[in-house]
């Protein structure tokens, strides 16, 4: 029986893609094609990675281009390329900048890989999932945004700290938007199945929430130039999974929500069962009063982002 190898692409060989495309490789899940604007950038990091598999004991082609050719007949494409916010550009000017880049990424690799299923990182990222929503044409459940699992995996670490426990015991709750907006709920988060507020006082518990709306900036502060990838990279790595192996795994994600959760036509971070099919299913929980608001409060904030996107098309 021939042997059908899978492929991924990650458009933006920078930290966050070429991390990725090492875990997906070395992860053993697929073979990986590495693509970017700059010349030489993708085809450098590529050839690095491939040279580790003999010690790392696996036989994946990781290949690096600038041609979108190369891309074709892709399961899954990552998208990670774009800018960072540089001094003297306003959030807008990231907005606009990387949605021209999205939309031109995601139309070249949809043309070449028409039944793949998008996974998109770039920021700001709810809006970001919107534009590949309409740059591919793909159906939602094929148009996936990562931040929840990164969002929840840092609300995870910060609780396994505090109480000194395994973090692979501990499963948290993240909502919403990424950003200062998402909104973790620690009644849904567990240690080995216990309520969250069973282990630790209300105070400790609202510095970890406030600890991990803030993650994002705290490694940004650390690093000084450039943003987190490490976790990041995982985080999609284990979507790759979900979806190459059918795992079925119910994982917080970027999706467009219609009417679940009372949000319409908007991407909104949410559990989702993630398998062969992308989005298998939205689960939908009953959310107190307080939690609803600052759902809708997260939805508004990707409103403004959509609507600023809708006045000035790139
Ligand atoms: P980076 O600057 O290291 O890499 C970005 C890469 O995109 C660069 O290599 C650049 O050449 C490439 N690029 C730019 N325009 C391109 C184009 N038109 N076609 C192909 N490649 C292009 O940035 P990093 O750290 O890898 O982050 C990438 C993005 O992911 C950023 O927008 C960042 O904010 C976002 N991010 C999102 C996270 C999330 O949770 N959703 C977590 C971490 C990062
Ligand atoms: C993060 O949360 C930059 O969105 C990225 O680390």
């Amino acid at each position: 029986m021939p042997v059908s190898r899978r492929k991924v692409t990650v458009i933006g060989a920078g930290n966050v893609g070429a991390t990725t495309a090492q875990r997906i490789a070395e992860g053993g899940l697929a073979d990986v094609c590495l693509i970017d604007v700059v010349e030489g950038l993708p085809q450098g990091k590529a050839l690095d990675l491939a040279e580790s598999s003999p010690v790392q004991g696996h036989d994946h082609a990781i290949v690096g281009t600038n041609d979108y050719a190369d891309t074709a007949g892709s399961d899954i494409v990552v998208v990670t390329a774009g800018l960072a916010r540089q001094p003297g550009m306003s959030r807008d000017d990231l907005l606009l900048k990387n949605a021209g880049i999205v939309r031109t990424v995601v139309a070249n690799a949809a043309a070449h890989s028409p039944n793949a299923i998008l996974i998109v990182v770039t920021n700001p990222l709810d809006a970001m999932v919107h534009v590949a929503l309409s740059a591919s044409g793909f159906p939602k459940n094929r148009v996936i945004g990562m931040a929840g699992v990164l969002d929840s995996a840092r609300f995870r670490t910060f609780i396994a700290e505090e109480l000194d426990v395994s973090a692979a015991d501990v499963s948290a709750f993240v909502l919403g938007g990424h950003g200062d907006t998402m909104v973790p709920l620690p009644r849904f988060s567990t240690v080995a199945g216990i309520p969250l507020p069973e282990l630790m006082k209300p105070d400790r518990i609202e510095a970890l929430v406030a600890r991990t709306r803030n993650g994002g900036a705290e490694i940004v502060a650390l690093l000084k130039s450039g943003s987190a990838f490490y976790a990041p990279a995982a985080s999609v790595a284990q979507m790759v999974d979900a979806i190459l192996n059918d795992r079925k795994r119910v994982l917080p994600c970027a999706v467009l929500l219609a009417g679940e959760y009372k949000v319409d036509g908007l991407v909104v971070g949410v559990p989702i069962v993630l398998g062969s099919n992308g989005v298998e299913r939205i689960i939908e929980i009953s959310l107190t009063g307080e939690e609803q608001a600052a759902l809708l409060a997260s939805a508004e904030s990707v409103r403004v982002l959509v609507e600023t996107m809708a006045k000035q098309p790139v």
